[in-house]
Order: C-alpha cells, then structure tokens, then sequence
C-alpha cells in the first residue's frame, strides 16, 4: 500500500507534479478545494499545507506527519486538531532568499539608488560620496535559518554583526551574540536593525515605543518576519519624525490596507510579504529529503518546537 499525501494549497497542483515525479511510491492527492480533499484527508499519512481548514484537519485521522510550507506558524502551533504527537515539520529554505531580499535595500539606500535612478530620469550627472556597508553595525533579531544567513552575508561585506538570540550561544559569522536582555545594548549600537522573529506571545510587539525611540538617527529598521513583532502604531510615529527609515515586507494587518498611513511616509520602503516566497522546487526537495529520513525512521528536520511556538 502506497503512503498517502494530501498536498492542501493554492500551488498544489505545481508541488503534485514535482513530488509525484520525484516520490513514485506516494499517492498523492494535490488539491486547494476542501471538496476534493474531504475523502482522502481521512486517510492521509502526510499534510503538505501552509494553511488548512479546521473542518478538514480534524477529519485527518490517520494523519503522521504534518508537513508545513511556511517558515513561521503561529497559526499552527496550539491547533486542537494538530496534537502533539503528530510531528510538525516547517520549511527551512527562506533564508538565502530573504537575505538577498535585506541586502537589495541595504545596497538600495547605503549606494543612493533612489537618487541616481531620479537623476538618470532628468538626465543629471551628480557624483556623491556613497556610504559604506564596511564597518557599519548590523543588528538581527532572530539568529534562526533566515537571521543566520543575513548574518553570513552581513561578514561577507564586513560588517559588525550582532545577533539576538532567546538562549545566546556562539553562531557562525556573528560577532556577539546577545540574549533578550540586551535588546537595548543592541538597539542603540545598530546602524541597520534587521527582525527576523518569529510570532509567539513573546515576540508580540518586542519591538515597542520605547525600543524605536532608541534606535539611533539614520537608522535603518527592517521588518521581515511577522508584522506583530513590531509596535506600528510607534513605528509610524517615529518614521514621521524623519529620523530613522524602515522596509517593511510584513505589517500588523496584511494586505495593508489602501488607507494606512504608511503607505504615504517619505522615509519607508513597502513590499506585499515577498522577502521569502515559495519556490516549488526548493520546497520539494526539502520535503524529498524529509520523507526520506520519515521511511528510514530518522528525527525529521525543521520540526516545529509547539512550547517555543516556532
Ligand atoms: C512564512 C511566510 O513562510 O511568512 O512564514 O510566508
């Protein structure tokens, strides 16, 4: 008897094609309407989903591994149809992606893009002195798959990184590596402070009025996790001010909505939740070399830790 894999998403079709060429011995049923899935779900081994209706999880009875597409799943994590000792798995292929994404706008703003595309526009030939990433203090919140690999690209322009950790330890290419604590120490010294956090009932505004206030003139805040984890309402209010900038991939309410006043701010850069997007075939393989280590028995990799919430 084959495995069964109920692939639950609006690219399902797109990740069926890829995992039926690449795991033969699966049966797979690649679906986004939970019509199509009602029947098979009872009988699903694996959920390869990043959000699925209530009404069809509870239904998943024979269900052994849940497979999630996404990196963060505060959804997710207390779900009453998804108990503990059903594993749970996210992916963990964002971070190149989303470090590429950081880097774009630290390039974009320390290289003044903005001024040379406005002058290429008017035809004007005005050479400015650029800024250097060299030297400059990177501070990520959030040391996880995406913080790290921001953390390896930030040495790699010769940076000095500093990385915020729940249970600080030493990581690869980071500098000091800080416990919440010092969330003020590293604050003050960012001269680009990057949140990379996951949402929990801890992260949940962990950067408030008070943090922002104490970011220092010029500074440059990024927001790539979840929108929660910053205080917007205090963000705003210092954007207004003029002195420090942000790019904000992520927000409090997504879409953000046509009226918020961010939308109109001189100093921010908006994107609609694309820093890190699923590419199918990344995620596959992923999943390939999970279900591979699933047969053989092995710990499965990027498991969701529910008490920590990520
Ligand atoms: C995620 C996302 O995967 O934000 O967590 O898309």
């Amino acid at each position: 008897m084959k495995d069964k894999l109920l692939i639950y998403h609006k690219d399902a079709q797109l990740y069926g094609e890829i995992l039926s060429k690449r795991l033969p011995q699966l049966e797979i049923c690649p679906t986004s309407q939970p019509g199509e899935a009602v029947d098979f779900v009872e009988e699903a081994e694996i959920i390869l989903t990043w959000k699925i209706p209530d009404g069809l999880l509870k239904k998943a009875k024979n269900l052994k591994w849940f497979a999630s597409l996404g990196a963060g799943n505060e959804h997710l994590v207390s779900n009453p149809y998804l108990p503990a000792s059903i594993p749970f798995t996210k992916v963990a292929v964002y971070g190149e992606m989303m470090a590429e994404y950081v880097f774009a706008y630290l390039l974009y703003f320390s290289r003044d893009l903005a001024k040379y595309s406005k002058d290429q526009a008017n035809k004007i030939w005005d050479q400015k002195r650029p800024d250097r990433l060299r030297g400059k203090t990177l501070g990520i919140l959030g040391l996880g798959s995406i913080g790290k690999e921001i953390a390896k690209r930030g040495k790699q322009f010769g940076m000095d990184v500093l990385g915020l950790k729940r249970t600080p330890e030493p990581v690869e290419a980071v500098d000091q590596v800080l416990g919440p604590e010092d969330l003020t120490k590293m604050i003050r010294l960012a001269d680009y402070l990057v949140v990379a956090l996951p949402l929990t009932p801890v992260t949940r505004h962990f950067v408030g009025e008070r943090e922002i206030g104490l970011l220092k003139d010029g500074a440059i805040l990024f927001n790539i996790g979840r929108g929660k984890t910053i205080d917007q309402k205090a963000l705003i209010k210092h954007i207004k001010t003029g002195r420090i900038k942000a790019v904000l991939d992520v927000f409090e309410e997504e879409p953000l909505p046509p009226e918020d006043e961010l939308w109109d701010l001189g100093n921010v850069i908006i994107t609609p939740h694309i820093s890190g997007i699923n590419l199918p075939e990344e995620v596959c393989e992923e999943f390939v070399r999970n279900y591979d280590r699933w047969v053989k028995g092995e710990p499965l990799l990027g498991r969701v830790d529910r008490e920590k919430g990520y």
